[in-house]
């Protein structure tokens, strides 16, 4: 009887070891711990043995079975993990994510504009000269023509730095001054772009702080009729080859003449609408013949050297451009604005 016990487990036991799925562990659960499983029959056997031999048979018995027992458990969680191997393996997925694309930025707006009126200027001969933004009241307006009672400064009040007399520039107008300082006593063209700055009250078509591009050409025989021809290639180049201009007597106290120019509206061409308020001319610079005592300010001679002198304010071109309807969508930094231009 122990003899066909421990026969009985090595053999239950080898025969486990071999088994690789759900449905030989099953048949050798059967064939051992079945109603007529080996095992099962085994251990009814015990009941016929004579009384003294019992105790011991039943003692191996158990022993046996629960060795069994255990194996079978070890063996199906085996099995188990093998199956669950091998499902991984095979449908296994490719986890590999595409690259984030980096998302690339663009340029302002406004420096989208400054920039195509670079490129315009550019073919036109004009190069860019940059000035300062922090500026001193010399510049900015006594070299100007702007001596400090003048009544013009209202309309040029500024932001004033704690320095006496030091201030960021209301206007480009000041660059004019370095620029010719700096070429006298050549010939020159240039535009000067930046930052300007405004004691104002912020509108829709105000803002405290903005941009202008100011041109300027000094030379020998340069008239008035220079000014236009340049004007009017800008605003062809700029809105379309039809684009016409008109210039309008004004006064500025570093042009004479002055004039204001305006071009045909780009809405409704001239017949009159919202956008031009039904005049059919749109507002778009400042400009004048430089004036003698500027020029003699920036070293020139007004009695053999002239010149033009223009400024324009680059959001507004782009407002008009773009039929954007209020400036300060400029520098509030709300993406659903900016995303617009990309
Ligand atoms: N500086 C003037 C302004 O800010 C514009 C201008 C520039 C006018 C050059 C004439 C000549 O309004």
């Amino acid at each position: 009887m122990l003899e066909e016990l421990y026969q009985l487990e090595a053999k239950a036991k080898n025969e486990l070891e071999a088994i690789t799925d759900v449905e030989g562990l099953e048949a050798w659960r059967l064939a051992y711990f079945g109603k007529k499983g080996a095992l099962t029959m085994l251990l009814r056997g015990i009941g016929k043995l004579p009384a003294e031999e019992r105790p011991q048979a039943g003692n191996i018995a158990n022993q046996v079975k629960s060795a069994l027992e255990a194996a079978f458990e070890q063996r199906q969680e085996a099995v188990r993990r093998a199956a669950l191997a091998e499902e991984l393996a095979q449908g296994a997925m490719d986890v590999r994510l595409p690259g984030r694309p980096p998302s690339l930025g663009y340029l302002h707006i406004s420096t989208q504009t400054l920039r195509e009126i670079y490129d315009i200027f550019a073919r036109l001969g004009f190069h860019v000269f940059r000035s300062r933004e922090v500026e001193d009241d010399v510049t900015n307006f006594q070299m100007l023509n702007l001596p400090p009672d003048h009544p013009a400064r209202d309309m040029w009040s500024t932001f004033y730095t704690t320095e006496p007399g030091v201030l960021l520039r209301t206007h480009t107008s000041p660059g004019q001054i370095h620029a010719m300082r700096k070429y006298h006593p050549e010939p020159f063209r240039v535009i000067l772009p930046g930052k300007c700055y405004r004691y104002e009250q912020v509108s829709t078509r105000h803002e405290h702080m903005f941009f202008q591009v100011e041109g300027l050409a000094i030379g020998k025989h340069i008239t008035m009729a220079d000014l236009k021809g340049v004007l009017e290639s800008f605003a062809r180049q700029m809105f379309g080859a039809n684009r016409r201009l008109r210039f309008r007597p004004s006064y500025f106290p570093f042009t004479e003449p002055s004039a204001e120019a305006d071009m045909d509206c780009i809405l409704c061409g001239g017949e009159g609408c919202q956008i031009c308020k039904q005049t059919g001319w749109l507002e778009i610079l400042g400009c004048g013949m430089v004036h003698p005592q500027v020029l003699r300010n920036g070293g020139y001679d007004p009695d053999e050297y002239s010149g033009f002198a223009f400024g324009m304010g680059p959001e507004r071109i782009a407002m008009l451009k773009h039929g954007i309807t209020d400036i300060r969508y400029f520098f509030a930094n709300d993406l659903r604005f900016l995303q617009q231009f990309p």
